[in-house]
């Protein structure tokens, strides 16, 4: 890693979009993390990523962001200092599935995933000029019950699961950009684009836009100057865009507090 260079981590950074992701910060110089969990793909997508766009300093980590216990080791192995999170894994299996961990995957990789990401780096970032945080969530996004959020009650649906874990990233994105500002560290998320994914094609979708279109706004959201010094706010195609979600100040705590549960009681 060049010590001269921001240091960005990606997750989901052999999917769709997470690639495109990031391809524009490797061009862009920046020192590119990717995070997954299969080695083989992580290695395919580091070598393709220093061969097309030149940059030499791409690593990877190799990592299931379902398990908080995962996380917490790959932070204390982290070196040195961090600019940029990007969040952007996501998985929506078909039939209700759970982490070894015994919760349900969708809330653990798409909501718990971001939750444990940011409440683990951002120690990382603090005080580094123009710390920013992503979240890629989406437009698809709705139906959150706080009540049954692992569907032990409600009947899984992967489609009903993932927009209810989208209005989560969203709304999370609110309540770490508030308690982060102090930090210097800015939280905002945003819908990418219709792309043909693995993950769109589980809902039967194709998808109508490239994965560079798809990567678009996280990447004006990770470098723009327009951005630098926003936080707490949803966007879409490069525009904000009010959030009805984030503005339900109760729930976006009564949710923050749930996750902060599935943290270790030192560490809440
Ligand atoms: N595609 C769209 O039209 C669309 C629209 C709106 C929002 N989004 C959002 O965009 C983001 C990227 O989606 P995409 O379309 O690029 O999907 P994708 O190609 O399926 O990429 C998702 C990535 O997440 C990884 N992932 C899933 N579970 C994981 C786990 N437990 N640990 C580590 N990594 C895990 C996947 O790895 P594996 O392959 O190993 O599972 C994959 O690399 C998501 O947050 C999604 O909600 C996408």
């Amino acid at each position: 890693m060049s010590p001269d260079k921001k240091n960005a981590i990606v997750t989901g950074a052999y999917g769709a979009i997470g690639q495109a992701i990031c391809s524009g910060l490797a061009l862009n110089g920046y020192n590119v993390t990717l995070a997954g969990r299969d080695a083989s793909n992580l290695e395919k997508t580091r070598s393709w990523l220093m061969h097309h766009t030149g940059n030499q300093h791409i690593s990877s980590i190799a990592i299931d962001l379902s398990s908080q216990k995962e996380i917490r080791e790959l932070s204390r192995k982290w070196k040195g200092p961090l600019h940029l999170l990007i969040n952007n894994a996501a998985t929506a299996p078909s039939r209700r599935t759970e982490t070894p961990d015994g919760i349900e995957m969708q809330w653990a990789v798409n909501v718990l995933g971001y939750f444990w990401m940011t409440s683990y780096f951002h120690p990382f970032m603090t005080g580094n000029t123009d710390a920013r945080i992503v979240n890629v969530a989406s437009y698809w996004a709705g139906g959150l019950d706080l009540d049954d959020p692992e569907f032990k009650r409600r009947p899984y649906d992967n489609d009903v699961a993932y927009r209810q874990a989208k209005q989560a990233n969203r709304m999370l994105s609110a309540a770490f950009a508030e308690r982060l500002a102090s930090e210097g560290i800015t939280v905002n998320s945003c819908h990418p684009g219709d792309v043909n994914s693995k993950l769109s094609n589980a809902f039967g979708f194709g998808g109508s836009e490239s994965p560079e279109q798809g990567a678009a706004t996280p990447l004006f959201l990770a470098r723009s100057n327009q951005v630098r010094n926003i936080t707490g706010k949803y966007f879409e195609h490069l525009k904000e865009v009010s959030c009805t979600f984030s503005s339900e100040k109760n729930k976006v705590e009564a949710l923050f507090r749930l996750c902060e549960q599935s943290l270790p009681a030192s560490e809440k």
